[in-house]
Order: C-alpha cells, then structure tokens, then sequence
C-alpha cells in the first residue's frame, strides 16, 4: 500500500512537472512575432482569414473606466494582440465593457489586425440606430467589423438596417447571436432565410448541440460561425480541478486543460473563431497558446469527449 502510494504521488509529480516545463515551453514560443503561425479560419462570404481564438468581454471588461481598474487589463489585451488575436466581441449588455474595450484599444500597440465585433440589443429602428452609434463612440472606432442582432432581439428590424449599413461601409459583416437551446430553431430558420456573414452561439466539449443543426447549417450556407461559453462560464474548469491531462494531449499540443477545450471546438470544421473571456494575463497566454500547433482529427475529438466523461 505504502509504495502504491509513493508510486503514485511519484507519478503525479513527474506528470506535473513535465506539464509545467511543456506549459513554460510553448508559451515562451509563442512571442510577439509569432502570428504567422497562428491559426487561422476562412469567414466564408468574403474569404477573409480570421485568427481562431477571439477575446469575448462579457463580466471580465466590465470594470469600471478608472485607470486604477483598466491598467491590469491592459498586459491582458496587448497579450492578445502580440499572440496574433484579433476579434473581441462586446455589446452594449455588458454594463461599461464596450467603453473599457475602447479605452484599452488606446493603449495598445501592433492591433493592425484588429477585428471588432458589437452587438445591437434594443427595441425598434431609431433606438438600434442610436444605440449602434453609441457603440461606436464607446469603442472608439469610425466602423465596426461585424455588427450582430443580440440574442434574437427584435431581428426582424434590425436585419434591415444592418443591410443598409453594411451598403453605406459603416460596417463589414452581419450577424446574429444567442446562447441559449430553447432559441435554436429560430436562428435555424434565421440562418436559411437572412442575409447573415456569421453567427454567434454556444458551443463547447459539453454542450454539443450545436453540433446537430447549427454548425452543419453554417457550413452548408457559408456563414462563419463565432462561439460563445467555451468553458460554459468557467464551469468547465471546476469539473476537471485537480484531474491529470492524458498524456495523448501533448501529440495535439496542449499542455493545460485551457487549450485541451479550445482546441477541441476549433477543430470542427465548421467553427470560424472561439471568444474565450478572460482578465487574468496567465489565462490570456493559455487560450492565446491554443491557437498555435496541432489540432485533434476526428478520431482523437472523440477520444477526448470519452476521456472527460471517464474522469
Ligand atoms: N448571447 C450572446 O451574444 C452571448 C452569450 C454569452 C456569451 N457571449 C460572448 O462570449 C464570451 C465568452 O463567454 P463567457 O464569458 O460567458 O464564458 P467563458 O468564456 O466560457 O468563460 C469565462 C470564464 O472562464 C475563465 N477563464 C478564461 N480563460 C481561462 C483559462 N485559460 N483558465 C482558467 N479559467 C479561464 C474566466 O475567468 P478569469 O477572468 O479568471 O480568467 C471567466 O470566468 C462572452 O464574454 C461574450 O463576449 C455572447
């Protein structure tokens, strides 16, 4: 009993010490300068390449506009951008987000590839045009990159206008988005009929629906897709707290149980780009280091679906 236990916490110990030197390892490569060998995923209806792991803002942008409360942000987002990321997606539902992402967008240097992307959440024409406007000026940008319809929120309205603008060059790209099943097969039928570039929904080791219908309708009408939750809010890491990675992991590079979720949604063929949120520069580095290396084919997705259910 006494040397089975030795053995094992031997083993623990050499596990996590390998993990942490491969941790310290790939991260020290991918340094500014890096973005060439970044991942990168086609937005079908322009062709465009877009960096794999995105920035969402929800909750962890939503401090207050003090220095005091932006400057640790701003390590966080300049670390996303020399890691070669490039879409953050905010929205006018996120308390003071938008106004933080503007004001730490000043602060940052080498963001050529910037990509931004807001959201409308409001009822009626002129209050989604202001709000839209508002957006904008909060962000402290002249255009917006992908202007999206926030959880389904009067669509039929703002689909319109968003056609308009994208017309008038106030914006690139259009898109539509929710988190939740029940909204499912109403973005279905949005999907098939409206002019839509992308569409935002939840998607993660987890939660699998959006594999039935969703990210096979995406493919099948060329609309990229952003995923939203990819650790359903964190909870993902609570369940494997304290849980070994397999050592398979390393053959598709993941050193931590960040990149082990990341890189399991941007293997699917369908997902154009993954919006992890975080304000912790350790866990910017770990989901930036995601999109970076292999990604798992078919067989090893399934493998690590069956690996966490046997945790
Ligand atoms: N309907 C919609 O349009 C909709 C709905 C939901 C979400 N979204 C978008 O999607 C984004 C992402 O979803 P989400 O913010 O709800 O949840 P999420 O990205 O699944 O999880 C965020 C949580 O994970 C933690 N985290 C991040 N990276 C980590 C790492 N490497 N290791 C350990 N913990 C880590 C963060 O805490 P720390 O700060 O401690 O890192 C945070 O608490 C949102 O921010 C928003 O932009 C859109």
């Amino acid at each position: 009993m006494k040397t089975c236990k030795y053995t094992n916490a031997r083993r623990q110990f050499l596990k996590s010490t390998v993990a942490a030197t491969l941790a310290y390892s790939l991260l020290s490569q991918i340094t500014a300068g890096s973005e060439s060998r970044v991942i990168k995923k086609t937005i079908p209806s322009s062709a465009e390449r877009l960096s794999v792991i995105g920035l969402g803002t929800s909750r962890t942008f939503n401090v207050s506009d003090s220095a005091d409360s932006i400057s640790p942000l701003v390590e966080v987002i300049q670390t996303f951008f020399d890691r070669g990321g490039q879409l953050i997606d905010s929205s006018p539902m996120y308390g003071n987000a938008e106004s933080v992402t503007g004001a730490l967008l000043d602060q940052v240097k080498n963001k050529q590839g910037l990509f931004t992307a807001t959201k409308v959440w409001t009822n009626g024409k002129d209050e989604g045009t202001r709000q839209m406007q508002r957006s904008m000026q909060r962000m402290g940008v002249d255009h917006i990159d992908l202007m999206q319809i926030h959880n389904l929120r009067d669509w039929q309205t703002h689909i319109e206008t968003l056609v308009d603008w994208k017309a008038r060059g106030k914006i690139r790209y259009i898109g539509i988005t929710t988190s939740h099943g029940r909204y499912h097969k109403d973005l279905e039928a949005i999907m098939r009929q409206q002019p839509l570039d992308f569409v935002q929904f939840s998607y993660n080791i987890l939660d699998r629906a959006a594999e039935q219908r969703l990210l096979p309708i995406a493919q099948e009408k060329g609309i990229a897709t952003l995923i939203n939750r990819p650790y359903q809010r964190g909870s993902l890491f609570r369940l494997v707290k304290g849980k070994p990675l397999p050592e398979w992991a390393a053959e598709i590079d993941c050193v931590s149980w960040g990149q082990f979720f990341l890189k399991f949604i941007a293997s699917h063929p369908g997902v154009t780009c993954i919006i992890p949120a975080t304000s912790k520069l350790k866990h910017m580095a770990d989901n930036m280091a995601a999109g970076y290396g292999r990604l798992p084919d078919e067989n090893t997705r399934e493998r690590m679906i069956e690996y966490l259910a046997w945790l």
